[in-house]
């Protein structure tokens, strides 16, 4: 992958104004526009949830993130469910960083994070299936763990494709179904209500290579490999990759 400074995208800029326009030098983390959920207590088990585990699951996925955000270069990133941060360690200083997280309790996890990593961060608080940039605007997007959760995965992958400047890629890091006749399918098909509700729409079984590779991308790398040692049985049929514009 190439280390050279491209041509690069235009700056996105979300079509919404920010919160707090900025005075001075630029704000290093800014909210813009509304939207989002907040499922009460719920929502706050999840935010709990991922910063509590955060260095956990950070550990046991290390060699997929390590493999799917190698070479990421920005400066522009787009970020899908960003949560409280748990990739903020993968960017280079000085990116420009559009998280977009529409659960609200995580935010002030996630903007606590950012103040310790050397990123501008603007933060979306609506799901990504509509995303207020413009077309071919990001030169990166990234996500983890989030393709399983969206409301309408084609309508993200959609949304991705669109934003993305032609040669920007798509680096995700996701758990999908397991084999049909597998232990864990059978798993994942018995928990799946309970564990959807408990991590608000998080589904178990969803075929999310095949839906990768129908989005239009130009080229599509997908490895299917488990976390190391993970906890998380039901979720542990995971893959990464990488699709080019
Ligand atoms: C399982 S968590 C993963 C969080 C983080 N990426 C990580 O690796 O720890 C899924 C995240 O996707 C977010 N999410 C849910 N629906 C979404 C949507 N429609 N668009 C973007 N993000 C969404 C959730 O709020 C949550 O933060």
């Amino acid at each position: 992958m190439s280390t050279e400074p491209h041509a690069g995208a235009e700056r996105a800029t979300p079509r919404t104004s920010p919160d707090h326009p900025a005075q001075g030098p630029a704000p290093r983390f800014t909210a813009v526009g509304d939207g989002g959920f907040d499922h009460g207590g719920v929502s706050r088990f999840n935010a709990w949830f991922f910063d509590a585990f955060d260095g956990y699951i950070n550990h046991i996925a290390r060699p997929h993130k390590q493999a799917a955000f190698a070479g990421l270069q920005g400066p522009t990133v787009l970020e899908l469910g960003a949560g409280v941060g748990a990739n903020l360690d993968y960017l280079p200083a000085g990116t420009r960083l559009i998280a977009v997280e529409p659960s609200l309790r995580m935010h002030a996890r996630l903007r606590e994070k950012a103040a310790t990593a050397d990123v501008e961060v603007t933060l979306l608080s609506q799901g990504a299936e509509a995303l207020p940039l413009d077309d071919a605007s990001v030169d990166e997007v990234i996500c983890s763990l989030v393709l399983c959760t969206v409301g309408d995965p084609t309508r993200v992958l959609a949304e991705v494709h669109r934003v993305l400047r032609p040669g920007g890629r798509f680096r995700f890091v996701e758990h999908v179904a397991a084999p049909t006749w597998s232990p864990r399918r059978w798993l994942q098909r018995v928990i799946r209500r309970p564990w959807a509700w408990l991590f608000e729409g998080c589904t178990l079984d969803r075929d999310t290579a095949a839906a990768v590779r129908a989005a239009g991308f130009a080229e599509v790398q997908i490895e299917q490999r488990r976390f190391r040692h993970s906890a998380f049985v039901p979720v542990n049929t995971t893959i990464w990759g990488v699709a080019t514009r």
